[in-house]
Protein backbone atom coordinates (compact mmCIF):
# COMPACT_ATOMS: atom_id res chain seq x y z
CA UNK A 1 0.00 0.00 0.00
CA UNK A 2 2.05 2.65 -1.28
CA UNK A 3 1.83 6.60 -2.01
CA UNK A 4 0.98 7.75 -5.28
CA UNK A 5 2.87 10.85 -4.52
CA UNK A 6 5.36 11.81 -2.51
CA UNK A 7 6.78 15.17 -1.14
CA UNK A 8 10.90 14.86 -1.42
CA UNK A 9 12.64 17.74 0.48
CA UNK A 10 15.85 19.08 -0.40
CA UNK A 11 18.25 19.53 2.57
CA UNK A 12 21.93 19.23 0.84
CA UNK A 13 22.99 23.00 0.94
CA UNK A 14 22.02 22.87 4.63
CA UNK A 15 22.28 19.19 6.00
CA UNK A 16 24.47 18.33 3.49
CA UNK A 17 27.06 21.73 3.43
CA UNK A 18 27.10 22.01 7.46
CA UNK A 19 28.92 18.45 7.23
CA UNK A 20 31.54 19.12 4.13
CA UNK A 21 35.20 19.76 5.14
CA UNK A 22 35.71 22.24 2.11
CA UNK A 23 33.76 25.46 2.75
CA UNK A 24 31.53 25.99 -0.65
CA UNK A 25 31.69 29.94 -1.66
CA UNK A 26 28.67 31.61 -1.46
CA UNK A 27 28.20 31.80 -4.49
CA UNK A 28 28.23 28.47 -5.67
CA UNK A 29 25.74 27.84 -2.68
CA UNK A 30 23.20 30.46 -4.59
CA UNK A 31 24.12 28.24 -7.92
CA UNK A 32 23.27 25.33 -6.18
CA UNK A 33 20.10 26.39 -4.61
CA UNK A 34 19.09 27.91 -7.95
CA UNK A 35 19.91 24.62 -9.77
CA UNK A 36 17.59 22.78 -7.74
CA UNK A 37 15.39 24.82 -7.80
CA UNK A 38 15.17 24.73 -11.52
CA UNK A 39 15.02 20.48 -11.33
CA UNK A 40 11.70 21.00 -9.64
CA UNK A 41 12.08 20.69 -5.70
CA UNK A 42 8.91 22.72 -3.89
CA UNK A 43 10.89 22.83 -0.32
CA UNK A 44 14.88 23.59 -0.21
CA UNK A 45 16.19 24.08 3.24
CA UNK A 46 18.87 26.81 2.42
CA UNK A 47 20.91 27.27 5.26
CA UNK A 48 21.28 27.96 8.96
CA UNK A 49 20.80 30.58 11.06
CA UNK A 50 22.31 28.74 14.06
CA UNK A 51 25.81 30.47 15.59
CA UNK A 52 28.25 30.88 12.83
CA UNK A 53 30.66 29.70 15.31
CA UNK A 54 29.28 26.25 15.76
CA UNK A 55 28.55 25.86 12.12
CA UNK A 56 30.83 28.27 9.97
CA UNK A 57 30.52 26.59 6.77
CA UNK A 58 26.88 28.67 6.67
CA UNK A 59 27.94 31.72 8.68
CA UNK A 60 26.72 33.00 4.99
CA UNK A 61 23.25 32.44 5.52
CA UNK A 62 22.27 36.45 5.15
CA UNK A 63 24.11 36.36 1.62
CA UNK A 64 22.82 32.90 0.46
CA UNK A 65 19.06 34.14 1.09
CA UNK A 66 19.48 37.26 -0.57
CA UNK A 67 20.71 36.56 -3.60
CA UNK A 68 18.82 33.17 -4.88
CA UNK A 69 16.35 33.15 -7.70
CA UNK A 70 13.05 32.78 -5.64
CA UNK A 71 10.62 30.84 -7.95
CA UNK A 72 6.68 31.46 -6.65
CA UNK A 73 5.64 28.23 -5.42
CA UNK A 74 9.31 27.14 -3.85
CA UNK A 75 9.18 27.58 -0.27
CA UNK A 76 13.27 28.44 0.87
CA UNK A 77 13.69 27.67 5.04
CA UNK A 78 16.22 28.10 7.25
CA UNK A 79 17.40 26.05 10.28
CA UNK A 80 16.32 28.57 13.78
CA UNK A 81 17.75 27.76 17.01
CA UNK A 82 16.37 30.85 19.01
CA UNK A 83 14.96 34.20 19.07
CA UNK A 84 18.45 35.91 17.50
CA UNK A 85 18.48 33.27 14.47
CA UNK A 86 14.56 34.61 14.14
CA UNK A 87 15.69 37.94 13.43
CA UNK A 88 18.21 36.88 11.11
CA UNK A 89 15.57 34.53 9.29
CA UNK A 90 12.90 37.41 9.23
CA UNK A 91 15.46 39.79 7.68
CA UNK A 92 16.65 37.12 5.31
CA UNK A 93 13.02 36.65 4.15
CA UNK A 94 12.46 32.65 4.70
CA UNK A 95 9.26 31.66 3.31
CA UNK A 96 9.47 29.09 6.42
CA UNK A 97 11.13 28.20 9.93
CA UNK A 98 12.48 24.56 11.19
CA UNK A 99 13.38 24.36 14.88
CA UNK A 100 15.30 21.74 16.29
CA UNK A 101 16.01 19.82 19.57
CA UNK A 102 16.97 15.83 20.36
CA UNK A 103 14.61 13.11 21.87
CA UNK A 104 17.86 12.10 23.89
CA UNK A 105 19.10 14.68 27.01
CA UNK A 106 23.02 14.03 26.05
CA UNK A 107 22.85 14.78 22.00
CA UNK A 108 20.22 17.97 22.97
CA UNK A 109 22.82 19.17 24.93
CA UNK A 110 26.38 18.52 22.94
CA UNK A 111 24.37 19.93 19.89
CA UNK A 112 22.76 23.46 21.33
CA UNK A 113 23.96 23.72 24.69
CA UNK A 114 20.84 23.32 26.39
CA UNK A 115 18.96 20.25 28.38
CA UNK A 116 16.22 19.63 27.17
CA UNK A 117 13.57 21.13 29.52
CA UNK A 118 15.55 24.39 28.64
CA UNK A 119 15.05 23.98 25.39
CA UNK A 120 11.29 23.80 24.99
CA UNK A 121 11.05 27.74 26.28
CA UNK A 122 13.61 28.67 24.01
CA UNK A 123 11.71 26.88 20.73
CA UNK A 124 7.94 28.42 22.22
CA UNK A 125 8.42 32.28 20.98
CA UNK A 126 10.65 31.36 17.57
CA UNK A 127 7.47 29.09 16.41
CA UNK A 128 4.86 31.51 17.87
CA UNK A 129 6.76 34.37 16.71
CA UNK A 130 7.09 32.79 13.41
CA UNK A 131 3.58 31.17 12.92
CA UNK A 132 2.26 35.07 14.12
CA UNK A 133 4.14 36.56 11.31
CA UNK A 134 2.66 33.53 8.62
CA UNK A 135 5.32 31.31 7.99
CA UNK A 136 4.92 27.85 8.65
CA UNK A 137 7.41 25.93 11.32
CA UNK A 138 8.95 22.55 10.90
CA UNK A 139 10.19 20.86 13.77
CA UNK A 140 12.80 18.87 13.81
CA UNK A 141 13.56 15.75 16.16
CA UNK A 142 17.14 14.07 15.78
CA UNK A 143 18.62 10.95 17.47
CA UNK A 144 15.20 9.16 16.98
CA UNK A 145 16.38 6.02 16.30
CA UNK A 146 19.34 6.32 18.19
CA UNK A 147 21.76 8.55 19.75
CA UNK A 148 25.88 8.98 19.45
CA UNK A 149 26.21 9.06 22.99
CA UNK A 150 23.24 7.14 24.78
CA UNK A 151 22.03 4.53 22.50
CA UNK A 152 19.29 2.89 22.47
CA UNK A 153 16.28 5.72 22.49
CA UNK A 154 13.10 5.04 24.04
CA UNK A 155 9.72 5.84 21.71
CA UNK A 156 8.48 7.32 25.08
CA UNK A 157 11.05 10.35 24.41
CA UNK A 158 10.11 10.25 21.21
CA UNK A 159 6.64 10.76 21.47
CA UNK A 160 7.25 13.72 24.32
CA UNK A 161 9.45 15.70 22.41
CA UNK A 162 7.24 15.02 19.74
CA UNK A 163 3.97 16.36 21.54
CA UNK A 164 5.56 19.52 23.18
CA UNK A 165 6.68 20.34 19.67
CA UNK A 166 2.99 19.92 18.15
CA UNK A 167 1.45 21.93 21.33
CA UNK A 168 3.92 25.07 21.11
CA UNK A 169 2.53 24.77 17.26
CA UNK A 170 4.63 23.09 14.52
CA UNK A 171 3.20 22.29 11.35
CA UNK A 172 5.25 19.57 10.28
CA UNK A 173 7.83 17.05 12.18
CA UNK A 174 10.82 15.94 10.74
CA UNK A 175 11.81 12.39 12.31
CA UNK A 176 15.72 12.49 12.33
CA UNK A 177 17.56 8.96 12.14
CA UNK A 178 20.78 11.52 12.60
CA UNK A 179 23.58 8.78 12.91
CA UNK A 180 21.86 6.39 10.34
CA UNK A 181 21.03 3.41 12.90
CA UNK A 182 17.54 2.93 12.06
CA UNK A 183 15.81 -0.09 10.69
CA UNK A 184 12.64 -0.43 8.83
CA UNK A 185 10.54 -2.31 11.72
CA UNK A 186 12.16 0.33 14.13
CA UNK A 187 10.93 3.12 11.71
CA UNK A 188 7.15 1.08 11.58
CA UNK A 189 7.12 1.53 15.14
CA UNK A 190 8.03 4.55 15.73
CA UNK A 191 5.03 6.22 13.10
CA UNK A 192 2.85 3.59 14.35
CA UNK A 193 3.45 4.77 18.08
CA UNK A 194 2.89 8.77 15.98
CA UNK A 195 0.20 8.43 14.41
CA UNK A 196 -2.10 7.47 17.31
CA UNK A 197 -1.61 11.35 18.13
CA UNK A 198 -0.79 13.13 14.82
CA UNK A 199 -2.12 13.25 11.14
CA UNK A 200 0.33 10.94 9.42
CA UNK A 201 0.51 13.98 6.81
CA UNK A 202 2.44 15.97 9.44
CA UNK A 203 4.97 13.39 9.87
CA UNK A 204 8.13 13.65 7.70
CA UNK A 205 11.05 11.37 7.89
CA UNK A 206 14.78 12.63 7.78
CA UNK A 207 17.02 9.27 7.11
CA UNK A 208 20.92 9.17 6.60
CA UNK A 209 22.63 6.50 5.33
CA UNK A 210 25.45 5.72 7.69
CA UNK A 211 24.99 1.86 7.07
CA UNK A 212 23.18 1.56 3.43
CA UNK A 213 19.53 1.28 5.50
CA UNK A 214 18.25 4.35 4.38
CA UNK A 215 16.21 3.31 1.09
CA UNK A 216 14.95 0.12 3.28
CA UNK A 217 13.72 2.70 5.30
CA UNK A 218 11.96 5.07 3.06
CA UNK A 219 10.14 1.59 1.90
CA UNK A 220 9.25 1.45 5.80
CA UNK A 221 8.17 4.99 5.85
CA UNK A 222 6.10 5.22 3.00
CA UNK A 223 4.16 1.65 3.97
CA UNK A 224 3.20 3.18 7.01
CA UNK A 225 1.43 6.15 5.48
CA UNK A 226 4.43 8.80 5.33
CA UNK A 227 4.19 11.12 2.36
CA UNK A 228 7.71 13.67 3.01
CA UNK A 229 10.90 12.65 3.06
CA UNK A 230 13.92 14.75 3.61
CA UNK A 231 17.15 13.78 0.92
CA UNK A 232 20.50 15.54 0.46
CA UNK A 233 21.55 15.60 -3.25
CA UNK A 234 24.53 13.32 -3.89
CA UNK A 235 24.26 12.13 -0.48
CA UNK A 236 26.60 15.72 0.09
CA UNK A 237 27.65 15.81 3.69
CA UNK A 238 29.27 12.40 4.71
CA UNK A 239 28.95 11.55 8.70
CA UNK A 240 31.09 13.74 11.37
CA UNK A 241 30.88 11.00 13.23
CA UNK A 242 31.99 8.33 11.22
CA UNK A 243 34.50 9.33 8.56
CA UNK A 244 34.10 8.29 5.42
CA UNK A 245 30.38 7.00 5.92
CA UNK A 246 27.29 8.38 4.15
CA UNK A 247 25.10 11.12 5.84
CA UNK A 248 21.94 12.44 5.01
CA UNK A 249 19.92 9.57 2.35
CA UNK A 250 21.03 10.82 -1.35
CA UNK A 251 18.41 12.82 -3.59
CA UNK A 252 19.21 11.25 -6.38
CA UNK A 253 18.90 7.55 -5.08
CA UNK A 254 15.62 8.43 -3.64
CA UNK A 255 14.48 9.93 -7.18
CA UNK A 256 15.58 6.78 -8.57
CA UNK A 257 13.57 4.70 -6.51
CA UNK A 258 10.01 5.92 -6.52
CA UNK A 259 10.58 7.47 -10.62
CA UNK A 260 10.81 3.55 -11.16
CA UNK A 261 8.08 2.32 -8.75
CA UNK A 262 5.95 4.96 -10.58
CA UNK A 263 5.93 7.51 -7.33
CA UNK A 264 5.50 10.96 -8.57
CA UNK A 265 7.56 13.63 -7.00
CA UNK A 266 7.53 16.33 -9.96
CA UNK A 267 11.06 16.69 -10.11
CA UNK A 268 13.78 16.15 -12.83
CA UNK A 269 16.03 13.26 -12.09
CA UNK A 270 18.23 14.02 -15.02
CA UNK A 271 18.38 17.84 -13.52
CA UNK A 272 19.51 16.61 -10.21
CA UNK A 273 22.11 14.42 -11.56
CA UNK A 274 23.77 16.82 -13.62
CA UNK A 275 23.10 18.95 -10.34
CA UNK A 276 25.43 16.39 -8.52
CA UNK A 277 27.49 15.94 -11.19
CA UNK A 278 28.55 19.79 -10.42
CA UNK A 279 28.63 19.61 -7.28
CA UNK A 280 31.43 16.93 -7.33
CA UNK A 281 33.68 19.94 -9.62
CA UNK A 282 33.11 22.37 -7.10
CA UNK A 283 33.55 20.12 -4.06
CA UNK A 284 36.57 18.73 -5.86
CA UNK A 285 35.59 15.05 -5.05
CA UNK A 286 33.22 12.41 -6.00
CA UNK A 287 29.53 12.57 -3.87
CA UNK A 288 28.61 8.84 -2.47
CA UNK A 289 25.07 8.55 -4.09
CA UNK A 290 24.79 5.61 -5.83
CA UNK A 291 23.43 7.12 -8.51
CA UNK A 292 26.44 9.26 -9.18
CA UNK A 293 28.67 6.19 -8.86
CA UNK A 294 26.76 4.66 -11.56
CA UNK A 295 26.39 8.12 -14.08
CA UNK A 296 30.13 8.32 -13.38
CA UNK A 297 31.08 4.65 -14.75
CA UNK A 298 28.87 5.63 -18.33
P1 LIG B 1 24.97 29.27 23.13
O1 LIG B 1 26.41 29.61 23.11
O2 LIG B 1 24.43 28.47 24.28
O3 LIG B 1 24.12 30.59 22.90
O4 LIG B 1 24.62 28.51 21.80
P2 LIG B 1 23.66 31.71 23.89
O5 LIG B 1 22.19 31.84 23.73
O6 LIG B 1 24.21 31.49 25.26
O7 LIG B 1 24.36 32.99 23.25
C1 LIG B 1 25.78 33.17 23.22
C2 LIG B 1 26.16 34.22 22.21
O8 LIG B 1 25.83 33.75 20.90
C3 LIG B 1 25.40 35.54 22.35
O9 LIG B 1 26.30 36.56 21.92
C4 LIG B 1 24.30 35.43 21.34
O10 LIG B 1 23.83 36.68 20.84
C5 LIG B 1 24.97 34.66 20.23
P3 LIG B 1 26.93 37.57 22.99
O11 LIG B 1 25.74 38.23 23.63
O12 LIG B 1 27.68 36.70 23.94
O13 LIG B 1 27.79 38.43 22.13
N1 LIG B 1 23.98 33.88 19.47
C6 LIG B 1 23.81 33.94 18.15
N2 LIG B 1 24.42 34.61 17.16
C7 LIG B 1 23.97 34.45 15.91
N3 LIG B 1 22.92 33.64 15.58
C8 LIG B 1 22.29 32.94 16.55
C9 LIG B 1 22.73 33.08 17.88
N4 LIG B 1 22.32 32.53 19.03
C10 LIG B 1 23.08 33.03 20.00
N5 LIG B 1 21.25 32.15 16.23
C11 LIG B 1 23.12 27.81 20.06
C12 LIG B 1 23.29 28.03 21.55
C13 LIG B 1 21.84 27.05 19.86
C14 LIG B 1 23.04 29.17 19.39
C15 LIG B 1 24.36 27.03 19.55
O14 LIG B 1 24.49 25.88 20.31
C16 LIG B 1 24.23 26.63 18.10
O15 LIG B 1 24.24 27.48 17.22
N6 LIG B 1 24.10 25.31 17.81
C17 LIG B 1 23.93 24.88 16.44
C18 LIG B 1 24.19 23.45 16.30
C19 LIG B 1 23.84 23.00 14.90
O16 LIG B 1 23.59 23.79 14.00
N7 LIG B 1 23.82 21.67 14.69
C20 LIG B 1 23.51 21.11 13.45
C21 LIG B 1 22.08 21.22 13.05
S1 LIG B 1 21.00 20.01 13.79
C22 LIG B 1 21.09 18.68 12.70
O17 LIG B 1 21.89 18.69 11.80
C23 LIG B 1 20.09 17.56 12.83
C24 LIG B 1 19.04 17.55 11.71
O18 LIG B 1 19.63 17.48 10.43
C25 LIG B 1 18.10 16.36 11.90
C26 LIG B 1 18.84 15.05 12.10
O19 LIG B 1 19.61 14.62 11.21
O20 LIG B 1 18.61 14.48 13.17
C27 LIG B 1 18.19 18.83 11.77
MG1 LIG C 1 20.37 15.54 9.43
Amino acid sequence: NLPSEVMLKEVGPRDGLQNESRVVSTEDKVELVNRLTAAGFRHIEVTSFVHPKWIPALADADAVLAAIDRKPGVSYSALVPNERGLERAFRAKVDAVNVFMSASESHNQKNINKSIAETYPVLRPVVEGAKAAGLPVRGYVSTVFGCPYEGHVPISQVLEVSERLLDMGVDELSLGDTIGVAVPTQVTEVVEALAKRVPLSKIALHFHDTRGTAIANIMAGMAAGVTIFDASIGGLGGCPYAPGASGNVATDDVLYLLDKMGITTGIDREKVDETAAWLEGVLGKELPSHARAVNRGQ
